[in-house]
């Protein structure tokens, strides 16, 4: 497997929303990095044929098929690590949706519910049985947290969304000042526009959006998954030994506008 100087060599990283985008990435990304791996997802096919992928290359993985919006399955991954591998070092918390862009009166609340429940809920019980896990190993740890560049500010994507992400960064400072003096560390990626299954969703409906996009992002152009992978595998990595509470824009200086 090639070396990118194995920043997570010996630790043992869950990802979840691993089956697509920027959790397949990052799987990918920890890999080539010396993570043992526990990929979370609902569609278990994909994960299985990345976990193959991956397991050809020298990788040590593992898959938990499951919903992030469930406690059980929840518990049931972080279990997968600390079974196979004994302990639970780091985790990206990925797994996101977003509904067709609407205005706020427009919204169903249907559509409010399931975002606010796999971003938010979804990340809330993750950081939950992650950080069980890493107290009772006793080690401390590190995660990451996918919000957006919508978590910082309102973009197109609707209220629901901005407001999920929004909170995203809550939780994500709130834990890593609870859990600092544990040697827990947490933070959060404002991730720019991405190619992915999430992002082509919006090009299919808006075939213009996605220059419109390139032309205003300063970089003039869309991430590549793993650009994004190598921001969350070098924040879950001891390099970032001091940094915590802190959200990493990933977005080609579409914030600094
Ligand atoms: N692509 C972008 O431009 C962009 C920009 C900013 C932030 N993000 C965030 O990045 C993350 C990954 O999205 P992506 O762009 O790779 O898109 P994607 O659609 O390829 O990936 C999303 C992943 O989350 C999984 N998922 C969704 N609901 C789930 C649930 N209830 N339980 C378990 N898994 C679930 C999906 O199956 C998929 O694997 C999301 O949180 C998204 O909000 C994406």
């Amino acid at each position: 497997m090639t070396s990118e100087g194995g920043l997570l060599a010996g630790k043992v990283l869950l990802v979840t929303g691993a089956s697509s985008g920027i959790g397949a990435a990052t799987a990918r990304v920890g890999a080539r990095n010396g993570a043992a791996l526990v990929l979370m997802a609902r569609r278990l096919h994909r994960l299985d044929e990345l976990a193959a992928e991956l397991r050809d290359k020298g990788a040590e993985v593992a898959c938990a098929g499951g919903d992030v919006t469930s406690a059980e399955d929840v518990e049931r991954a972080v279990r997968l690590a600390v079974d196979r591998y004994g302990r639970l070092d780091a985790a990206f918390n990925n797994a996101g949706t977003t509904t067709e862009p609407a205005l706020l009166h427009e919204t169903d609340d249907a559509d409010y519910d399931a975002v606010l429940d796999v971003n938010v809920r979804g990340v809330w019980l993750c950081m939950k049985h992650e950080i069980r896990a890493m107290l009772a190993h006793g080690t401390g740890g590190a995660i990451v947290n996918n919000s957006s560049i919508a978590g910082v500010r309102a973009t197109s994507q609707g209220a629901p969304y901005v407001a999920a992400k929004h909170a995203v960064l809550g939780l994500t400072k709130s834990a890593a000042a609870q859990y600092a003096a544990h040697g827990i560390r947490v933070n959060a990626l404002a991730t720019g526009l991405t190619r992915s299954e999430m992002s082509e969703g919006v090009f299919v409906r808006d075939p213009a959006a996605e220059e419109r996009m390139r032309r205003r992002n300063p970089q003039g152009r869309v991430a590549d998954p793993e650009e994004v992978g190598q921001a969350a595998v070098w924040l879950c990595s001891d390099q970032a030994s001091f940094v915590t509470g802190a959200t990493m824009a990933v977005d080609g200086g579409a914030g600094a506008w």
